[in-house]
C-alpha cells in the first residue's frame, strides 16, 4: 500500500519515519488483518512533533515540532483514521507568513533577529506532547504552555485554555485525573522563582486551588504523581541553568550532586505542608501511578540511574544508562523510611495504566520497551503485574518500531486489564504504518487486529484514549 515518502536528513529527528508529513487526511475502509473488536468504542489518539517551517534544519530538535494528532475513531468494529495539525497561535502565525517565526530550543543563542511580532507570545505553544481528558474536554499538552482544547472526533482546535484566567503557570504535559473525585491535578516548572507551581481543577473545570512549591534550583520536572490523599513532586537532578547555557553549555544537564528527593503534600496542601524524602539519585521522565497503602505511599515510575533519554538526547555516551527501568519507591509517612526497588530488568518508558484507576492502587503497568541501540525507538510493549512481579513483553518484530501503547477498556469491562492496548507501529522495511490492537489480558498472543494505515504516521510522543460516551 502506497504511503507518503520518507525523506532522508542528516538530522536524526527529520530522517526516515521521524520526518513530518505535510497533508491532513482521512481514511475509511482500511485493510485490516484480524478483526477490530466490536466492544472497542472511542478515539485512539497519538500526538507528536510535525514541523512545518524550520529555522535551522541542522539544529532542529524533536521537542520543537508543531503538534499533529493522528487518531483512529473506533465503533461497531469499524475504524476511521484522521490526522490534523493543532492550530495553535504560533502555528497560525507561521502559516500566515509562510516561513519560520520561532527559532527553536537549540537556536536560543542564535543571533538572528527575532521575527516574533510585537504583542505575540515569545515562545510557541506547540501542543505536541500528550493528552488529558477532563470535564468532557480533550486537551493537547505542552509543558511550557497552556493546554489546548481539541474537539472530538474531528480534531478541530478550539484553542488554549487558562481556566478563566486562574491558570498562572505552565501546565505539565502529564496532569493527573482522579476519576473518583473528577479532579485534575497539574503543575508547571519554570526558570524563574517560584520554580514550581501546582493547581487543582475541580470536576466542573474550575481552578480551585493553587500554590507555589519551593525547590532549591530549577529542574526538568516532566511528570509528577498523585494518590488519593497526596501529591508527589520529583526534585531530581536534571537541572535547568540559563547561565550554563550562556557559557556555551547545555540548558539541561544531569548534576548528581543535586541529589534526588520526593516531596509529599496533601492534595489541597500548600508549600509549607510539603515533606521532602531523600532517595537514591536517578532520573525519572514518566511516572506510572502512585497510591496510598496504610501509612505508606507507593510510587511507580520509569527510572534511570543517570541522565534520562529526554535530557541526554542523542548525545548519550552510553545509551543504555539513560534508558529507564520500572522502579518503585515505598515511602513510610510514619517512620520517614523510603524503600526502593527495581521492579523489572526490561528497559522501558512511556509508562501507562488503565486511566480509570489513576491515583488509586493499580495491579498493572504498561510501557514501551526501548531499542538497545537507537535512541527514541521502541521495539515492543511490556505489561508488568504487581501481584506476580513479572513482566510480559510483545515484540513488534524486525525493523518494526512502535510508540506509546495506551490502554482502552472494553465496553462493559469487568477488570482492571479488561480491554485493549493500542499503538501505532512502523514497519520500516515495508514503509507501512499500522495500528495494532492487542488484548491487554494476553499481549503475548499478538494483535487481535492490525490496521494498515494508508498514510505514513511518523513517530511521535504520547498517546491517549477517550472512550465513547
Ligand atoms: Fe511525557
Amino acid at each position: 500500500m502506497a504511503q507518503s515518502e520518507t525523506t532522508s536528513s542528516a538530522n536524526f529527528f527529520l530522517d526516515g519515519n521521524f520526518a513530518p508529513v505535510a497533508e491532513e487526511r482521512d481514511a475509511l475502509d482500511m485493510e485490516v488483518r484480524g478483526t477490530i473488536p466490536k466492544d472497542l468504542a472511542g478515539n485512539f489518539l497519538r500526538v507528536g512533533p510535525n514541523p512545518v517551517h524550520i529555522f535551522d534544519e541542522a539544529a532542529y530538535h524533536t521537542f520543537d515540532g508543531d503538534g499533529m494528532i493522528h487518531a483512529i475513531e473506533f465503533g461497531d468494529g469499524l475504524a476511521h483514521y484522521r490526522n490534523r495539525f493543532i492550530q495553535t497561535d504560533g502555528f497560525k502565525l507561521e502559516q500566515e507568513r509562510g516561513d519560520w517565526i520561532y527559532k527553536g530550543m537549540n537556536s536560543m543563542m542564535d543571533t538572528t533577529p527575532s521575527r516574533v511580532p510585537v504583542g505575540e507570545p515569545r515562545n510557541k505553544n506547540l501542543a505536541n506532547t500528550a493528552f488529558a481528558y477532563h470535564n468532557n474536554t480533550l486537551y493537547a499538552t505542552h509543558e511550557p504552555s497552556k493546554p489546548t482544547a481539541i474537539r472530538l472526533p474531528d480534531l478541530e482546535t478550539i484553542g488554549a485554555v487558562d481556566f478563566e484566567g486562574r491558570l498562572k503557570h505552565p501546565f505539565t504535559a502529564h496532569p493527573k485525573i482522579d476519576q473518583k473525585t473528577g479532579e485534575m491535578m497539574t503543575f508547571g516548572y519554570a526558570f524563574q522563582t517560584p520554580y514550581v507551581r501546582y493547581s487543582v481543577i475541580n470536576a466542573s473545570g474550575e481552578l480551585v486551588h493553587s500554590t507555589p512549591i519551593t525547590i532549591e534550583k530549577p529542574v526538568f520536572m516532566h511528570d509528577f504523581a498523585v494518590t488519593e490523599k497526596y501529591t508527589l513532586f520529583l526534585d531530581f537532578p536534571i537541572t535547568l541553568d540559563i547561565e550554563r547555557l550562556m557559557a556555551g553549555g547545555p540548558a539541561l544537564d544531569f548534576e548528581p550532586e543535586h541529589g534526588s528527593r520526593i516531596g509529599v503534600m496533601p492534595r489541597f496542601g500548600t508549600d509549607s505542608d510539603v515533606r521532602w524524602f531523600e532517595v537514591e539519585t536517578g532520573s525519572v521522565v514518566h511516572t506510572a501511578n502512585a497510591w496510598d497503602e496504610g501509612d505508606e505511599i507507593v510510587l511507580q515510575a520509569s527510572r534511570s540511574k543517570t541522565s534520562d533519554i529526554a535530557s541526554a538526547g542523542l548525545d548519550a555516551e552510553n545509551l543504555q544508562d539513560t534508558q529507564g527501568h520500572l522502579y518503585q519507591w515505598r515511602i513510610n509517612l510514619k517512620t520517614g523510611a523510603v524503600d526502593e526497588q527495581l521492579l523489572s530488568e526490561v528497559k522501558c518508558d512511556f509508562t501507562r495504566i488503565n486511566d480509570s484507576y489513576a491515583c488509586h492502587k493499580t495491579r498493572y503497568v504498561y510501557a514501551a520497551v526501548f531499542n538497545p541501540t537507537r535512541p527514541f525507538t521502541f521495539d515492543g510493549v511490556m505489561k508488568f503485574d504487581n501481584d506476580t512481579e513479572t513482566a510480559i513483553t510483545f515484540d513488534y518484530g524486525d525493523n518494526r518500531f512502535g510508540g506509546e501503547a495506551v490502554f482502552a477498556p472494553r465496553l462493559g469491562a469487568q477488570a482492571e486489564d479488561d480491554g485493549y492496548l493500542i499503538c501505532f507501529v512502523q514497519d520500516e522495511r515495508l514503509g507501512q504504518s499500522e495500528c495494532l490492537i492487542l488484548d491487554a489480558q494476553d499481549i503475548g498472543a499478538g494483535p487481535v487486529a492490525t490496521i494498515l494505515v494508508p498514510y505514513r504516521v511518523p513517530y511521535g510522543f504520547h498517546a491517549g484514549w477517550v472512550g465513547a460516551a
